[in-house]
């Protein structure tokens, strides 16, 4: 049995824009007790991650927010101090989402026990866990990574980013970061194993990024948003692909951002795919069976607006560009 005090950082307020220490309370109550089938946990590491700070508005999103007065959400490392389950000893250690706090009760359900012998139990939020995993689903399955292509990242020096580009030369690929200041980019190539890693703070930002994928990007890991996103656009080739991750240049942002909602890109998982009507070629004689078919039954009806004689092929083509045409617009020829 624990006994004691347990320290919580509550939600004491939303903020508006940047968040600041006033919207956190520290709070004691005394250390829970576990009921049938519960564990009590004691923390040993909690993971800060950016998407808290979508926790901490009220605005819709993909998750319940804190409430205020409660405490704040996060994914911990902890240790099992009472077991009241079957399947959990004292001295466990475990993953789950205990919060910001020094216990938390659990019945068990997500959590997942860690042994210390695969690696350091810390690696669970990182590099083996969450952060580790968005940067693999993200970059496999969306960026469809091929050899020889140019992968660009942002906060390469972070969770998400560093395992990005690593990945990304285990598939072959040319990696390079964007981190703020040349700490963070030393790091990315000499450590992380990174071809280049550009500073996205330095006034010439643009230009260096140019000049480092001489071959374009052809995935774009989007974690920031913001000013890296407008360098890095014009930059993408043909068919290049962009996993939208995060946009944390814009988590702090007020009123909305300028362009294309972006977030709800993230938010409602769209998919947004350019395409030229002949990347399908191959589908045409599908099409003309299956629109053949359907004209012919009258399940696919069609409008044609003529316009007689070629010289008046001019004034139809400009008003069409102003709405004037009403249907498939033709003109009559002979
Ligand atoms: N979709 C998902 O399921 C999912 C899961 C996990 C994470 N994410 C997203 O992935 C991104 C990275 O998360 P992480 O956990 O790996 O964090 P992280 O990279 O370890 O830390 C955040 C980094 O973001 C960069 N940053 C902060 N403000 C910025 C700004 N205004 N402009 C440009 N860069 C800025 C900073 O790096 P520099 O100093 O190098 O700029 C900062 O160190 C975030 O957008 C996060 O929301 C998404």
């Amino acid at each position: 049995m624990a006994t004691g005090i347990n320290r919580q950082i509550l939600l004491k307020s939303r903020p508006n824009g940047a968040p600041g220490p006033d919207n956190f309370e520290l709070a004691r109550s005394p250390v829970p007790e576990p009921g049938d089938g519960e564990v009590l946990t004691r923390t040993r590491y909690l993971s800060l991650d950016p998407y808290m700070r979508g926790r901490m508005s009220a605005a819709k999103s993909y998750a319940r927010p804190v409430e205020v007065g409660e405490p704040m959400v996060g994914g911990t490392v902890s240790e099992i101090v009472t077991s009241r389950n079957a399947k959990f000893a004292v001295g466990d250690i475990v993953m789950g989402y205990g919060g910001w706090q020094d216990y938390a009760l659990s019945n068990g359900a997500g959590l997942r026990k860690l042994d210390p012998a695969v690696a350091p139990v810390s690696t669970a939020l990182g590099v083996l866990g969450m952060p580790g995993m968005t940067a693999y689903v993200g970059l496999l399955e969306i960026g469809q990574p091929k050899p020889g292509e140019t992968v660009v990242v942002a906060a390469a020096s972070g969770a998400v980013g560093s395992v990005v580009g690593q990945i990304a030369k285990i598939k072959g690929c040319r990696a390079v970061g964007i981190a703020g200041g040349p700490d963070k980019c030393r790091f990315v190539v000499q450590e992380l194993g990174f071809d280049a890693c550009i500073d996205h703070r330095a006034t010439d930002f643009t230009r260096q990024l140019e000049a480092t994928c001489p071959a374009g990007i052809d995935i774009y890991f989007e974690n920031v948003g913001g000013a890296v996103q407008q360098a890095v656009w014009p930059l993408l080739n043909d068919f290049a692909r962009i996993p939208v991750c995060g946009l944390i240049a814009q988590y702090n942002a007020a009123t909305p951002v300028p362009g294309p909602d972006m977030s709800s890109v993230l938010r409602k998982r769209l998919t947004l795919r350019g395409f030229i009507v002949w990347d399908f070629a191959a589908r045409q004689a599908d099409f003309l069976r299956d629109a053949g078919e359907w004209v012919r039954s009258g399940r696919l009806k069609y409008r044609e607006d003529v316009v007689d004689g070629l010289e008046n092929a001019p004034a139809a083509f400009l008003g069409l560009l102003q709405g004037k045409n009403f249907g498939k617009l033709l003109v009559k020829v002979a």
